[in-house]
């Protein structure tokens, strides 16, 4: 086995595959291109219009064979951070092969290959500690007997050859509906200390990490696709693609854990210098606190690459699990008594372990920083106050003798007076031997929803207007609001999709928008902002509305209000002939003018920050 840094894993990788005619595609953004998916959570995500068939990747990279080294976050396991293996943000190694047939391209046989060759020659593993998992067929898909073939002609014996179903062994689609495919994965013997010593323990035992999953080769070859469009329905059958692909994921963290002969990554070269950066300040050792250490460092990193990417903390989506995760940083970061501002030092390590792949954790670092503080700043004291106000409410529980339960309201009284994340409050109680009502808890929340969203119609919906008691100021107002719309689409056109309303406020003089970016605004990007909203109000386009499920806005690409929590059924304003088609779609309660050619010409007066990371625009329109 080489001696060789997390560093050199990732470019021996991506060298190997080059220098087998591979393109090396840098690592895409954790925001992902398809808007139904909150984050990038596999190699694949960036490809997927290629292994559809429907883009050329010769077209595009010059040929039909793709590397990379991605940047991933998966929320699903996130219970399991502190384990050997589980981590919410991890890079994956990845090697594509796009639209097999006898002229180009490769599958089963040369995937395997590849994939031995760089284990076994390039990073000199012992191949006979490798168990492969194949697929056993399910769904009318048939068993994967040419993949059980090939191991065994390249030197696997049928012993360590082990067959699993769909959970196990078929791998995607991402979302819903889309590609996938059968997987051949190999396993990693890390020896019987690492088991349950079960005799019939195996790759995917239940109850042990002896068997390390290093490598997943996936033979994407079906697509996904919803059988009935009955909303709800669940109803989905395979179809063949009209292309056979390879698409591979090696995740880094594990594999550098076999290579530096270490128990999990927390104790390799990638994350082992936050950890003892950490140990430094607390009051506790590593191997006391084993499992808080690994959270505590996971979530530091998740969270650095995540801002990174330009998303920050809020109620909403992708802004809520960077939320989730900091709030259970700053709550872990008590337990092991860290001193304020404990995390700078732990940022500035990561900007020196990742810096040098991923520049914007050393460009970003500051605004990384500040981030961290304002969220302690928000959160740090109502959670001391949460806490205690929780130790309380179980003391008087225990006191009771009865059964050790939090009701709804209980719960929901301590989420809406100190902005504890629900499922914090659930580990909490767990605990503490307590559970949650969790159904009640929901129940809860919705009724509070329905009370301020009833407020919220007047404050937003309504904004302001029976304050506004001229006919022609109500009609500035309006007209404003519609340029608000307009103008949020014009600023994403301009500086990317991190663009999101952070707050508005308008009056009969002006609009004012406040939305996250972290740079200010040149003078050529405000003219350009500008130029775009009026050429929008000389095309003359419609605003029109449609009602529907709130999910089924977010997948229409409908932007939301990251403040607000939305009810079932909303309201979906676009502007443009067709909801598809349209320039900008929001979801929105309040009142549009009917055309965009009865707006005026728009006009940015004001670009000023805003707090960190968000700007504020004032505009007004002159008839
Ligand atoms: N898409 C597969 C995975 O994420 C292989 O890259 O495991």
């Amino acid at each position: 086995m080489t001696d060789l840094s997390s560093q050199q894993i990732r470019g021996q990788f991506l060298d190997f595959f080059e220098k087998k005619g591979h393109k090396i595609v840098p690592s895409f953004s954790l925001i992902p291109l398809d808007p139904s998916v909150l984050l990038t959570s596999a190699g694949m995500q960036q490809f997927v219009l290629y292994l559809e068939g429907k883009k050329d990747p010769l077209k595009d990279f010059g040929t039909w064979y793709l590397t990379s080294c991605q940047k991933c976050f998966r929320t699903a396991d996130i219970n399991e951070v502190g384990d050997d293996i589980h981590h919410t943000f991890f890079e994956m190694l990845g090697n594509w092969s796009i639209g097999e047939d006898s002229n180009k391209g490769y599958f089963k046989e040369e995937a395997i290959d590849l994939a031995l060759e760089f284990l076994v020659d390039t990073l000199e593993l012992d191949k006979d500690k490798f168990w492969i998992t194949v697929f056993k067929g399910g769904n009318n898909i048939p068993k994967d007997e040419e993949s059980i073939k090939i191991w065994q002609e390249k030197g696997i014996p049928k012993e360590r050859i082990k067959e699993f179903g769909m959970e196990d062994n078929f791998w995607g689609p991402i979302g819903e509906v889309g590609v996938c495919g059968p997987c051949s994965e190999i396993h990693y013997d890390r020896g019987k200390e690492f088991g349950c010593q079960k005799p019939d323990c195996r790759p995917n035992c239940k109850k042990c990490n002896r068997f390390i999953e290093i490598w997943n080769l996936v033979f994407m070859e079906y697509n996904k696709n919803a059988k009935c469009q009955m909303p709800n329905a669940k109803c989905y059958n395979y179809t063949l693609l009209p292309q056979r692909n390879v698409d591979t994921g090696m995740g880094i963290e594990r594999l550098t854990a076999v290579l530096q002969n270490k128990p999990s990554g927390y104790e390799t070269d990638l994350f082992w210098p936050i950890i003892k950066n950490i140990q430094k300040i607390s009051s506790k050792k590593y191997k006391e606190e084993k499992r808080i250490f690994r959270i505590l460092a996971d979530h530091l990193r998740g969270s650095v690459f995540l801002i990174g990417d330009g998303i920050l903390p809020s109620n909403l989506d992708r802004g809520y699990i960077l939320r989730r995760i900091l709030r259970r940083t700053i709550r872990y970061a008590k337990v092991l008594n860290l001193p304020e501002n404990w995390y700078v030092s732990s940022i500035k390590k990561l900007s020196e372990i990742y810096g040098s792949t991923y520049f914007e954790l050393r460009t970003k670092e500051t605004e990384i920083i500040t981030v961290f503080q304002n969220e302690e700043e928000k959160f740090g004291r109502a959670l001391d106050k949460g806490l205690s106000q929780f130790d309380k409410l179980l003391k008087r529980k225990r006191k009771s003798g009865k059964r050790k339960i939090i009701s709804g309201l209980e719960g929901f009284s301590l989420y809406s007076s100190f902005s504890v994340p629900i499922d914090l409050i659930q580990e909490l109680a767990k605990e503490r031997g307590f559970e949650i009502d969790i159904k009640g808890f929901e129940k809860a929340l919705k009724e509070h929803q329905k009370i301020s969203r009833a407020g919220a119609e007047k404050k937003f919906g309504g904004l302001g207007l029976e304050k506004v008691k001229d006919k022609r100021q109500k009609v500035k107002v309006i007209k404003l609001h519609t340029a608000t719309h307009l103008l949020q689409q014009a600023l994403r056109d301009v500086l990317g999709d991190q663009v999101k309303q952070m707050g508005s406020d308008i009056n009969e003089e002006r609009l004012r928008f406040d939305f996250s970016y972290d740079k200010k605004l040149t003078p050529e990007q405000i003219k350009k902002v500008e130029e775009i909203v009026n050429q929008k109000i000389k095309e003359n386009l419609p605003v029109k509305k449609n009602e529907m499920d709130y999910q089924q806005a977010l997948k229409s690409g409908a932007l939301a209000f990251f403040k607000e929590r939305y009810p079932e059924k909303v309201t979906v304003y676009f502007i443009g002939d067709s909801l598809e088609k349209s320039y900008s779609k929001e979801i929105c309660a309040g009142h549009h003018i009917n055309r965009t050619g009865e707006l005026g010409q728009f006009k940015i007066v004001k670009e000023e920050s805003s707090g960190a990371g968000v700007r504020r625009i004032k505009a007004t329109l002159e008839s």
